[in-house]
């Protein structure tokens, strides 16, 4: 045990007044005299909300873990946090990521516990809750909710968003009907749980594995399968032990951590959208960590991994295959085998001791179901601070390609002329659009894989390079390069293209530029400066949001919530 006294002694180990308020008040909660006898106090983040399927089953899961807590010889007290239900919030989930951050970090310093055990699982609570505990830096633990089972249809598997994203596809193009498309829905989403696929909430739920900071399996079991019960009771009970051993999310979540998590990131074929979330995390942590570390770890590593989107099975078959473990022991030597986790064991002990059940889930490295697997990291005269691409998720004919753009300003200009059959644009055409980065949406939504033109769909064109800087769902597939920093709103060269530019993308050469001489891009630079209006956003959230958000290279946090906090709260409350 170590010696350093615990925190919440500033609060329940005193005999005056203040000592009195603060136990009185907690002790009319049910807990008995006993419980602040020097006991560990560990708060449990709880973003439980009947808003979003994803969430749903943390109520229940909190109780498995407060009997680990108790067992362990800590108390237990739940807190709320924000949801963030990303098929549900408008503009998007991801504009309230850093107040998510900021929530959890102000309620964990400010309360008086000594350890923290976050729940969370769908796509931003993930991120958000990390970041709030990292820049506190008690000891914590990750909880995720788990996966829902396989979506089944019609005699066939359904993965989360994948198949929205198809079956929009074909209705549009005329190949199901409306009705077959509606009576998907209910098939599709059928338990509590994250999506099914290798969304952005596994991709996420499988780097807390790669970084430490939750327990083996906590990404793939099921989010109705018992053991996920066990793995929270688990859980409560390593907390204390943290708490005792005063391992904090800074001695887990180290460079080497992140390496991990980028290298299982690519073996998955993970989330696009992981990339701002570590940027974000680390930042938080201190730890260097640049967008060209995606590129240049990613290049090592094969798709080990057959889940949608990248491949075609769910996060059930993964659970049954063996899960991140056994992607971690598949990539061997890669991986940073002596980083540390919050189980105790290291990383490397954990690979040891998982399998692989079934390869045509899991692949070796010999034999992969793809080739290098990384996100790829693209410069150029249309993106200086970068940009990204999924290679799994895209079409191998299009990653290297010249064509013209067809320019869309806004989402809004999107979907007024999408299908309009007098759009003029061919299956060699670029779609781009603007507006949709941290500050110009803003939060940066998932809007980067647009719909492919239906009079184009019609003729079987089935993929086209498309740029942004948006961010694309987890689940979503395509040759979509995404993230474009700075962002158009931020006055970055993607404010400039118009329709009919030339614009080249070579993927393996990692470019990509705007074919219009340095003249021109001057004057439309000075002629964007003058058009452009007073910003619309001058009242709370989303007035400090635009004003202070970082560009998508640097992981779209506020720039104020860079770095640490610390625990320290001197000042007593009365
Ligand atoms: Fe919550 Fe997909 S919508 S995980």
């Amino acid at each position: 045990m170590a010696d350093k006294p615990l925190r919440s002694r500033k609060s329940y180990g005193k005999t005056d007044k203040d000592g009195f308020i603060h136990r009185s008040w907690i002790k009319a909660t049910g807990l008995p005299d006993h419980a602040f006898d020097g006991r560990p106090i560990i708060g449990i983040a709880n973003t439980w909300s009947e808003l979003v399927t994803c969430q749903v089953g943390l109520r229940d899961l909190a109780e498995y873990v407060k009997r680990g807590v108790w067992e362990a010889g800590g108390v237990p007290v739940e807190f709320p946090a924000m949801s963030l239900p990303e098929t549900q919030m408008r503009p998007t989930a991801m504009l309230f990521r850093n107040l998510l951050a900021m929530e959890v970090e102000e309620s964990i310093r400010a309360n008086p516990i000594d350890g923290v055990v976050l729940l969370g699982g769908c796509d931003k609570t993930t991120p958000g809750l990390l970041m709030g505990a990292a820049s506190v830096d008690l000891p914590a633990i990750f909880v995720s909710s788990g996966p829902m089972l396989n979506g089944k249809f019609q005699g066939r598997d359904l993965g989360s968003g994948t198949d929205v994203w198809r079956f929009s596809e074909a209705v549009r193009a005329g190949e199901i009907s409306l009705e077959t498309f509606m009576a998907a829905e209910s098939a599709m989403s059928r338990s509590a749980g994250v999506c099914n696929t290798m969304g952005t909430a596994s991709t996420m739920a499988s780097l807390t594995e790669a970084l430490g900071i939750a327990l083996p399996m906590n990404a793939a079991l099921p989010a109705v399968d018992s053991r996920r019960k066990v793995l929270a009771h688990m859980s409560g009970r390593r907390i204390v032990e943290l708490v005792k051993a005063d391992i904090k999310p800074s001695d887990i979540m180290t460079r080497a951590a992140f390496e991990n998590a980028i290298l299982m990131h690519a073996a998955i074929g993970g989330s696009t959208n992981a990339v701002v979330h570590l940027l974000a995390l680390a930042g938080r942590l201190g730890v260097p960590l640049s967008l060209d570390d995606f590129d240049a770890l990613g290049r090592e590593v094969p798709l080990l991994v057959n889940l949608m989107p990248s491949g075609r099975f769910l996060m059930e078959d993964f659970c049954y295959a063996g899960g991140a473990p056994a992607v971690a022991r598949e990539l061997g030597d890669l991986y940073r085998r002596d980083a540390l986790t919050v189980s105790g064991q290291t990383q490397g002990e954990i690979a040891d001791r998982a399998e692989v059940w079934n390869r045509e889930v899991i692949a070796p490295r010999s034999s992969p179901f793809g080739p290098n697997s990384g996100l790829w990291v693209l410069r150029g005269n249309l993106c200086p601070r970068g940009a990204i691409l999924k290679p799994s998720a895209a079409s191998p004919n299009l990653l290297i390609h010249r064509g013209r753009a067809v320019v869309f300003e806004t989402i809004e200009d999107y979907h007024a002329r999408i299908d309009d059959p007098d759009l003029e644009v061919e299956a060699s055409s670029i779609l781009v659009l603007k507006g949709c980065g941290p500050k110009g949406y803003p939060g940066m939504p998932e809007v980067g894989n647009m719909g492919l033109p239906p009079k184009l769909l019609a003729k079987g064109v089935t993929d086209m390079v498309r740029i942004s800087d948006a961010r694309m769902s987890g689940t979503a597939y395509g040759t979509v390069i995404l993230h474009v920093s700075p962002e158009a709103e931020d006055g970055g060269p993607l404010a400039l293209v118009r329709s009919g530019d030339e614009i080249v993308f070579d993927g393996p050469a990692r470019r990509l530029d705007l074919l219009v001489d340095q003249a021109e891009l001057d004057a439309r630079q000075a002629a964007w400066e003058a058009a452009r209006p007073a910003s619309p956003h001058q009242r709370g959230w989303y007035r400090l949001y635009v004003e202070t958000v970082q560009q998508a290279d640097l992981g779209a946090d506020l720039d104020f919530l860079v770095g640490r906090s610390s625990a320290d709260v001197e000042r007593e409350s009365h």
